[in-house]
């Protein structure tokens, strides 16, 4: 009798990893977080690009996978001003937005409503897929500008062509030319934004993208995940949290205290690093030049007394939303503009993921452990109701 041949095993089932931890859920070239506290965008060190590059150089980076000579950088700033300027009837449906409502809602209405405006929607190609991201780059740092003026009752401002990104948002915010210190402190912002691998926001972008939805759709899918206090929504919270901290001299207190109510402390913790996050060093030396500048000195030393403690009841380190938020407050912008100054830097990044999902597209569709109820029979006593 001839042996019969040994029959595979069947694979093991995956283990279960609650919020996906250390779960490997795609292969992606753009960025590469190192859990050491390093962050490369296409295998260059972040610290680098945001010493001596532009964020257009760096959004370019990102989406084309490297970085522009001076005419192809000519040509995409020149693309960019191009499309800045948005639809009448966008800024018609910022009118209507109820008072009080918040800027990342607004934001993500916007470019969801931004979709029906552009010709290529549906070509979901790498071409095109490019084309929509320097629209979309565009427009998402004149929306976010834009919603804040009319929200608060201004008008848009008139656009002022051949300015860069950075100062192209200042310009659209206040309505007149920002100091080059601040423009400056804005890049660095938007570049220390503009990519951290699958993310929350960017995993989210990228599920959604997997279906092949449309990328305005995979970037409202990608601002909605970003509001929320454990990711990007934790810039806004972290200024409250700074405010509420200068009322006490005590840090170390004030952080047991709310440890032992079980509070988080916002800008601190992340899932990846464990040592620190890479951005921080850069932010908070950011910091420490701007504080003389304005006259706010006392960011730093309370994030660094918050740091102390909470490495020391903790060990945990802070993360980069901890800094941006005196460095935007001390750039004089309004507390819950940054979470949509996160998401203009954080565009690039998103987009590019967008068209990296969809070049070599497989739709995400994970399972999940079942824990209800068994197979059970409807009662007898239920029936159509006639
Ligand atoms: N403040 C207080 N405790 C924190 C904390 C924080 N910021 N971050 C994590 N922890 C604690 C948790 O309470 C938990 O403690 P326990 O084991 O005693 O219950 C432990 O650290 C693990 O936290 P967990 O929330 O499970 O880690 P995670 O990897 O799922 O979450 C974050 C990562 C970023 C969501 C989390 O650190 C956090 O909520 N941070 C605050 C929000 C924030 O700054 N977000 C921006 C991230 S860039």
């Amino acid at each position: 009798m001839s042996a019969q041949p040994a029959q595979p095993s069947p694979p093991a089932a995956p283990a279960y990893s609650p919020g996906l931890e250390g779960v490997i859920a795609g292969e992606s070239a753009i960025c590469q977080v190192n859990p050491e506290a390093g962050l490369l965008y296409r295998g260059y060190d972040v610290h680098d690009l945001a010493k001596h590059c532009t964020y257009e150089q760096v959004a370019y980076l990102l989406l084309m996978g490297g970085l522009p000579d001076a005419t192809e950088l000519a040509r995409f700033r020149k693309e960019l001003d191009a499309h800045r300027k948005l639809p009448e009837p966008v800024i018609g449906m910022l009118r209507l937005q109820p008072r009080g409502a918040h800027p990342m809602d607004v934001l993500r209405t916007g470019v969801s409503m931004l979709a029906g405006f552009d010709q290529d929607l549906s070509d979901n190609s790498h071409a095109a897929n490019l084309r929509k991201s320097v629209r979309l780059i565009a427009r998402v740092n004149t929306l976010a500008a834009t919603a804040w003026r009319v929200m608060n009752g201004q008008e848009p401002a008139p656009q002022q062509p051949g300015l860069s990104h950075a100062a192209d948002f200042l310009q659209q915010l206040n309505g007149k030319p920002a100091e080059d210190w601040v423009v400056r402190a804005m890049d660095v912002m938007l570049i220390l934004y503009a990519e951290h691998d699958f993310n929350a926001s960017t995993f989210a972008a990228r599920v959604t993208a997997s279906t092949l939805a449309d990328i305005y759709a995979a970037v409202t899918a990608a601002l909605a995940a970003l509001k929320g206090p454990l990711h990007g929504g934790a810039n806004e919270e972290a200024m409250k949290m700074l405010e509420e901290l200068a009322k006490t001299p005590d840090a170390d207190a004030w952080v047991a205290q709310r440890l032992a109510r079980k509070e988080k402390i916002m800008g601190f913790g992340h899932r990846i690093y464990k040592k620190g996050d890479s951005r921080v060093a850069t932010m908070r030396n950011l910091a420490k030049e701007i504080g003389p500048r304005v006259g706010q000195t006392q960011w730093v030393p309370a994030c660094e007394a918050l740091e102390a403690a909470m490495e020391k009841q903790k060990g945990l380190f802070a993360n980069a939303d901890l800094y941006a938020a005196p460095l935007f407050h001390m750039m004089g912008i309004a507390t819950e503009l940054n979470t949509p100054i996160f998401a203009a830097g954080r565009t690039a990044g998103w987009c590019a993921h967008i068209t990296e999902q969809q070049d070599h597209n497989r739709l995400i569709r994970p399972k999940s452990l079942y824990n209800g109820v068994a197979s059970r029979p409807l009662p007898p006593a239920v029936g159509r109701a006639r």
